[in-house]
């Protein structure tokens, strides 16, 4: 089967693309004529991926996900959470949010933080939410130059190593992306037997 990925971030489909049975493709949204920017206001992850996936589906007819994700740090009370592209500002520079992050961070024990991954998905005008966490904590400094965003900075638990140090090898099997992802393509197959 066919179905488009909202979503403008090339490391995004890149992960998706890792995780996902060769009988299930993606469409990008250049390939449904969608350029704009597409609306990200609510004040919730779950929120963020139901409005993108709902937009898409309002304006070009096609059956698609969405993904949204954040950073939600323990000693934080959860932030950068639904900030998490913005947080140190709006042109979502991951160094000045790494940098803000680890400042905020600065002299605090508890490093504990989680990934947080909804993907919607919009199945003929009915959603489909699914979510993957992964549970982990904060270094002191960035390590390594794989990935995107925060890797640098995120280590999951069970690793002595950050998701940029670890790659892609492991980010498929265990990031939030990739667990919302399996559970995606386990509601395809049943549902649509992709
Ligand atoms: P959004 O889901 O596109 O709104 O991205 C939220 C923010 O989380 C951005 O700053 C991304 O760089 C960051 N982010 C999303 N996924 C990951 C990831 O897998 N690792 C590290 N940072 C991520």
């Amino acid at each position: 089967m066919q179905i488009t990925f909202a979503t403008g971030n090339p490391n995004k489909i890149i992960e998706v693309k890792e995780v996902l049975p060769s009988n299930i493709q993606i469409t990008g949204l250049r390939d449904i004529g969608c350029t704009e920017e597409i609306p990200e206001t609510s004040p919730t992850i779950e929120g963020n991926a139901i409005q993108k996936a709902q937009y898409v589906y309002d304006h070009y007819g096609v059956n698609c996900f969405s993904e949204d994700t954040g950073l939600e740090v323990e000693a934080l009370g959860g932030e950068p959470g639904v900030n998490t592209a913005r947080y140190a500002g709006e042109d979502k520079d991951p160094r000045a949010n790494i940098q803000l992050t680890l400042k905020k961070l600065s002299g605090i024990k508890n490093r504990k933080a989680r990934f947080k991954t909804v993907i919607a998905l919009i199945l003929d005008g009915k959603i489909h939410t699914f979510e993957g966490i992964v549970e982990g904590t904060i270094t002191e400094k960035p390590l390594g130059d794989g990935g995107f965003g925060y890797d640098p900075i995120f280590r999951p638990n069970g690793y002595d190593r950050t998701f940029a140090e670890l790659g892609m090898d492991v980010k498929k099997e265990i990031s939030h992306r990739s667990r919302a992802v399996q559970k995606l393509v386990r509601f395809l197959e049943k549902n649509v037997g992709a």
